[in-house]
């Protein structure tokens, strides 16, 4: 008996399944369904068609055929439209996420030395470098260390096996635009100091830009200098032969030592938050009075801890005021004007502001360590 309700429930069948076909297996299995030779439901429909009455045969044959045509074409058409919609051989597929890419951060050194160079900016300090390459004069002598004075054995130097000689080395200003340029021109009338000592030693501290300054500029002056220094230090958790400081040099009429202590003080608040300093009688040649300077134990609160090692406080920095030899050195009168000077290591300073215990971890670019240090 042909049944055109069962040829409608198959007719909506394969309309619902179309829709949700959105793969060519998907779509195979549907042709197969319904148009396979053996099994398919239409083709059954089709075999059947000799079994029905004559009357019957030709209306029913008719439905069944336009029902085959309409599931081949719309299989056809969907298979092109999936063919369409394919990425062609070799295609980049852009829905593929992007990898991730390592985004660089700031050495936790550096991130100190900028906080620092910032806190000075902010003060009205000039900002500059000097040489690492350097000669006796300037690192020892005119540091009121002449020859054969035990003060140099504070710091081992690293000497050169061949002097340069002949080298001009002249206090250079960053200006305004980053540029480097020549000390010459702004010399302020002041001969520009052509340097021809022969450079012998790796500097061993960046005191040495003191002088190198103070004889290429008049008074007043209020300068910061960062930059690598060279010791001959094996390397263990708190020593390494180069690493880098910081120098704070101020002169000018009436400077005292409140002056020193007050600038102190912004610094390790900037640097350390709500510490108390304090001033330690000590000895550089370079400096008189000298002090030592220390920060109270933020893990302790002064009370005396491991970190601390029981003291409540942390040695950072040496200072003192510009000891008068080094004021004739350089050609200032040391009745006119006086000055404060302080010096620091960076690292130091980065251990006990992030808690690092040994110094070689700063060097060893180990990403594990270096990413603790978000900016
Ligand atoms: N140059 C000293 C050092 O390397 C640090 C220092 C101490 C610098 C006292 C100064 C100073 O300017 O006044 O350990």
């Amino acid at each position: 008996m042909a049944d055109l309700s069962a040829l409608e429930r198959l007719r909506a069948e394969f309309a619902s399944r179309l829709a949700a076909a959105a793969t060519d297996r998907a779509l195979k299995a549907l042709d197969d369904d319904f148009l396979s030779r053996k099994s398919g439901t239409v083709t059954a429909l089709l075999k059947a068609l000799p079994t029905l009455p004559a009357e019957e045969r030709r209306a029913f044959g008719s439905q069944v055929n336009a029902l085959k045509t309409e599931v081949e074409a719309a299989l056809a058409e969907r298979a092109a439209a999936l063919a369409a919609a394919r990425p062609p051989a070799g295609a980049v597929d852009i829905s593929l996420p992007a990898r991730d890419c390592a985004i660089g951060r700031v050495h936790p050194l550096m991130q100190v030395r900028q906080q620092v160079e910032d806190i000075f900016t902010r003060m009205g300090y000039e900002v500059l470098e000097g040489p690492e390459v350097e000669d006796d004069v300037h690192n020892f002598e005119a540091l009121n260390m002449p020859a054969d004075h035990p003060a140099r054995d504070m710091q081992d130097t690293l000497y050169l096996s061949h002097p340069i000689v002949g080298g001009t080395w002249g206090a250079h200003r960053v200006s305004q635009s980053g540029v480097s340029q020549s000390g010459v021109s702004q010399s302020g009338g002041q001969a520009p100091e052509a340097q021809v000592r022969a450079a012998t030693l790796l500097r061993t501290h960046t005191s040495a830009m003191q002088i190198r300054y103070m004889k290429t500029f008049p008074p007043p002056v209020r300068i910061l200098v960062p930059g690598r220094v060279y010791r001959r230090d094996n390397l263990d958790l708190t020593h390494t032969p180069c690493f880098q400081q910081f120098e704070a040099l101020v002169v000018g009429e009436g400077i005292t030592m409140a002056h020193l202590k007050g600038t102190l003080l912004t610094l390790a608040r900037e640097l350390f938050g709500d510490v108390a300093i304090r001033l330690r009688p000590s000895f550089f040649p370079y400096t008189e009075p000298s002090a030592e300077v220390d920060v109270s134990c933020r893990a302790c609160g002064g009370s005396g801890c491991s970190v601390c090692k029981g003291a409540g406080w942390l040695e950072i920095l040496g200072s003192g005021m510009v000891h008068p030899a080094v004021f004739e050195a350089v050609g200032y009168d040391p009745e006119q004007v006086s000055g404060f000077a302080f010096g620091t290591g960076i690292e130091r300073l980065a251990m006990l502001k992030y808690g690092v215990d040994d110094i070689r971890l700063f060097y060893e670019s180990d990403l594990r360590f270096l990413e603790q240090f978000p900016l």
